[in-house]
């Protein structure tokens, strides 16, 4: 088990730190506030924190807009702060993933606000993707490429002299550049940019939007219909996308991440089309883990999710890297709404409206869910808050909503305010022990009954079900292994050996379900030795 790289079967907790935990009064959480709450993910059983990025930002997409990327943005924090926590973190066995973002930059980078200033065809402006316009004055956009948060991917520039100039290139937000990566220039940087996280003693990065750097930069049109979605996860050869020059650059931060000791990990966010197509970014000289989209994006089903287990190992197995699974992150909708919607399955980022759910079958289903995703094989992702069975909040004021995605759809869109509000951690009304202030997005007065502090030493909360889930799977031998053997049962019902004596059983069909051997643990009440619809058992055969 020791030969076992860490990283190959790592329950990693997500740390969305502006909104975990706040250390002072401004309602942002902050660097010393992850640190002051070690104990509870030491306790929790998680064996590593990816921390979203706390890099000095304008925050036009929570941070996600870096303006230097070797720095704490000082209301998170500092440097010293930083390397508190790791010190903390690895004397409580924790290891730290810190979030790097490589395809854009914010429009306040130096390097941006640099070659703004350099005008066309100077050095400085070669680091980005930044063309002339189409049409007699170049007034229309290079291409007809579009942004993840709606509208097109291109802003047009005001030159130095403030006359409308080139146009620059956002997958995102027009407040975050793209830059390009087909230039050794950003490649040495970057290798810095790694080496310094490196140094310092992270376990590792996450590495964003990894897909959107193998873009065509011949730019040709994608041919979107009007109004199309960004909807990369079914995108299949298109020109801003997925393209396979990507991996020469994902091969060059793997050469790096190998010049450290000790375990460092490389793990990607490449929503892209399928199993095959993600397989390609963890290949022996690639990442070493990717996050599973699949699994996220799978409605509620059976025969869908066992689909997905199949389709992930499959493609996996050739390249030898372990599977993930994730059911919720800090784009999404909280699988416990999602769960009790009609539509169980979502498109990407948040896209999917706001459907009425109901929160006692979704919590029956989310709790369900996270025992299977404790069973598979492989490494597990957990977002904040979903260990206390948090609902999205899906009625947020119009008027505190930051998500780019809102502005962008003209006030359609909602984005991914719902899932990112400050977690409750105490006492029965706002900010529930979340430091003192107010908190940057409102926390509902019916999340009382679901702090750290209600559900603590309840046998019956979510909080107790993941500590002893998780507790468990780093006990049982039967876990260890990456073998897995599926049951022949009834297709709503997924049931599936591990080792010698583990069974995991999920009932997903509407009427109870059998159950023999010894109940390691369940999501929910068993009736007499039947597992009831929505609900997960750990038995020992
Ligand atoms: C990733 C992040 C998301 C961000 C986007 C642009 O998808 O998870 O939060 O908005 O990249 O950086």
């Amino acid at each position: 088990m020791s030969d076992t790289p860490w990283w190959r079967r790592a329950v990693v907790y997500e740390v969305y730190v502006r909104s975990f935990a706040d250390s002072g009064e401004d309602g942002l959480g902050d660097v010393p506030g992850i640190r002051s709450r070690l104990p509870y993910l030491a306790d929790l059983g998680v064996d590593a924190l990816w921390i979203t990025p706390w890099y000095p930002s304008p925050l036009a997409d929570g941070g996600y807009d870096v303006a230097e990327y070797c720095d704490v943005d000082p209301r998170l924090g500092s440097l010293a702060d930083v390397d508190a926590l790791l010190t903390d973190a690895h004397a409580a066995g924790l290891r730290v993933l810190v979030d790097l973002v490589p395809s854009h930059t914010s429009v306040e980078h130096p390097w941006f606000t640099a070659a703004v200033r350099a005008g066309p065809g100077s050095p400085e402006r070669a680091l980005y993707v930044l063309r002339e316009g189409r049409g007699a004055d170049g007034e229309l956009p290079p291409n007809d490429w579009i942004s993840a948060f709606g509208g097109p991917a291109w802003t047009r520039l005001v030159e130095p002299d403030g006359r409308p100039g080139q146009w620059y290139l956002h997958t995102f937000a027009p407040e975050q550049p793209d830059l390009d990566w087909s230039t050794e220039e950003v490649r040495s940087r970057f290798d810095e940019v790694l080496r310094f996280w490196l140094d310092r003693g992270v376990d590792g990065l996450r590495v964003d939007a990894v897909p959107a750097i193998g873009k065509d930069l011949t730019l040709p049109d994608a041919g979107h219909a009007p109004g199309a979605l960004f909807e990369s996860s079914s995108w299949v050869d298109s020109p801003q996308w997925d393209g396979d020059w990507v991996h020469d650059v994902v091969r060059r931060w793997r050469a790096v991440v190998d010049e450290y000791p000790g375990d460092r990990v490389l793990v990607s966010e490449a929503v892209v089309a399928g199993p095959e197509r993600t397989s390609r970014y963890v290949r022996p000289d690639e990442m070493h883990t990717t996050f599973n989209f699949d699994h996220l994006h799978c409605p509620w089903d059976a025969v869908a999710l066992r689909e997905v287990v199949d389709a992930t190992r499959v493609a996996l197995d050739p390249t030898g890297a372990p599977a993930t699974w994730v059911l919720s992150n800090h784009d999404e909708t909280r699988h416990v709404t999602r769960y009790g919607r009609e539509e169980t399955g979502v498109g990407v980022m948040g896209f999917d409206g706001n459907a009425p759910s109901d929160l006692v079958l979704g919590l029956r289903r989310a709790r369900a869910a996270a025992l299977l995703m404790f069973a598979l094989p492989g490494s597990a992702y957990v977002y904040q808050g979903e260990e206390l069975g948090l609902p999205e909040v899906t009625d947020l004021p119009e008027d505190v909503l930051q998500d780019p995605t809102w502005v962008r759809s003209g006030h359609t869109v909602r984005g991914r305010d719902g899932c990112r509000v400050p977690l409750p951690w105490s006492g029965d009304a706002p900010p529930y022990g979340n430091g003192s202030g107010e908190p940057w997005l409102p926390q509902p007065a019916s999340w009382a009954g679901l702090t750290v502090a209600a559900q603590d030493g309840d046998p019956a909360s979510t909080l107790t079900l993941y500590r002893t889930a998780l507790a468990l799977r780093r006990s049982l031998a039967d876990l260890v292994g990456e073998d897995l053997a599926w049951d022949d049962t009834d297709p709503q019902v997924l049931s599936f050996r591990r080792g010698s004596g583990f069974r995991c059983v999920v009932n997903l069909g509407a009427d109870p379900v059998p159950v023999d051997g010894e109940v390691l643990l369940a999501s929910g009440p068993l009736a007499a030795g039947q597992l009831p619809p929505d609900t997960a058992v750990w038995v020992r055969a």
